[in-house]
Formats: C-alpha cells, structure tokens, sequence
C-alpha cells in the first residue's frame, strides 16, 4: 500500500498524490489521452487510447493486486493531472525489476508535481521488499524528463535506436536504471 500524500503547489493549488483506484479509470484514460496529444515523447498520441472504461478498470486492479506493481494518480480539486506507473515483471527471475511511466497534463508541468511523483515511487520501491530495480525509456529528445530522472540518481543504461516514428523521422529512447538497495546491503 501507498500512503496518501498532499503537498502546495508553487501556485497554491493542493495536490493530492494516491494509489488510483478502479473508480479513477474514466478520468485516467481521458487524462493520458489529452496528454498524449500535448507532447512527442510518449508513445501514444491524443485520443489513441480508445479502449473502454472497463479495460482500464481491468489494468487499475491489475496493478493493485501485484505487489511489485502500482499505479499513482495525482489529483487536484478531484481532477486526475497525473498518471505514473511501476509495471513489475511477472517472471520470478525478474520480479525485483520493473518499468517506470510517468504522464502529467501540460498545464501542471514544471510545477514539481513530477519530482514528488517519482520521489513517492521510489520511496515505495524500497519498502516494497520486492523491487531492486527501476528501468524506464525516455524519448531522447526529452531532456525535461532525463533531467528529472539524473537528479533523482538515474543513469543512463542503453540506446535503442529508431524506437520512435514520428514525421518522417527515427528518434531514439534511452533506458534508464536506478538500483534499489536496502541502506545496509553491499549486493
Ligand atoms: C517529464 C515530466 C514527468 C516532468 O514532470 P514535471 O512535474 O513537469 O517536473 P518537475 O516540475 O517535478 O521538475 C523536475 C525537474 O525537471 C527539470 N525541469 C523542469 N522544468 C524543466 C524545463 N522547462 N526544462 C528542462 N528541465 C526542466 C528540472 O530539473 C526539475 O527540477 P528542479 O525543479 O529541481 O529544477 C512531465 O513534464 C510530463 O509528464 N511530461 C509529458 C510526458 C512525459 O514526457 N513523460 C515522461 C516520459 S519518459
């Protein structure tokens, strides 16, 4: 489980950050739509997700009932702004890694909303008692992100070129990694 947790924003608005529940999934599937129309660096585009509200449903509990796995929302004045995942590997052998996604509408970038995100992420990763690795893929071009991820101590794994295909051009993603270690572990 993840606690709660509400912070001011640099703006004064209030942003509660939560694990989301099925009830959220109507206004998660209209957020990451919007967002996927208001930037280039996720993998989908505005309006491409067009599966049903029930689908969703389906991927919120999925994420809830595995415990090397969560999806978070942050919510301000009960809308959902922000969407973040950790999709833990169901292979025993794997199970201690995972991928990080985060998605924030435009209006609230910049704000630290991501920061705080990623912060309550990782934070969760190293009670899970599971997780001992975090990867994620970042669009290379989106240097917001990868400054976010440098700061909070990811580092640069791997390229895969010709990831993306956007306008006629190739772009390519970069994975990034942070190790989970408990305080004491020399692993
Ligand atoms: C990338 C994203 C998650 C960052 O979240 P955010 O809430 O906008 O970022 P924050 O306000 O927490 O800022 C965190 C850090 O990002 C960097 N950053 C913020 N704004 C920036 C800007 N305009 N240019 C470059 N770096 C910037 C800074 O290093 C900042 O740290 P600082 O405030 O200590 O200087 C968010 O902008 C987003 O969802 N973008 C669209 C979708 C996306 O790209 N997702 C990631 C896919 S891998």
């Amino acid at each position: 489980m993840m606690p709660m947790q509400r912070f001011r924003l640099p703006n004064r608005q209030i942003v509660a950050i939560r694990e989301a529940q099925t009830r959220d999934a109507a206004a998660i599937l209209s957020t990451l739509n919007q967002i996927g129309g208001e930037t280039d660096f996720l993998t989908f585009g505005g309006g491409e997700l067009n599966y049903p509200v029930e689908a969703q449903e389906h991927i919120i509990e999925a994420f809830a009932i595995r415990d090397n796995s969560v999806m978070m929302v942050a919510e301000i004045e009960g809308k959902v702004v922000a969407i973040a995942t950790f999709d833990g590997a169901p292979r025993a052998r794997l199970a201690h890694t995972g991928e990080l996604g985060i998605s924030i509408l435009q209006a609230y970038w910049g704000l630290g909303i991501g920061r705080r995100m990623m912060d309550m992420l990782i934070d969760w990763a190293k009670s899970s008692g599971i997780i001992r690795k975090i990867n994620l893929r970042v669009h290379e071009k989106n240097e917001r992100a990868i400054k976010l991820y440098e700061k909070l101590g990811f580092r640069q794994e791997g390229v895969i070129s010709r990831e993306y295909q956007m306008g006629g051009q190739f772009f390519s993603n970069i994975w990034m990694g942070l190790a989970i270690d408990p305080p004491d572990s020399t692993d």
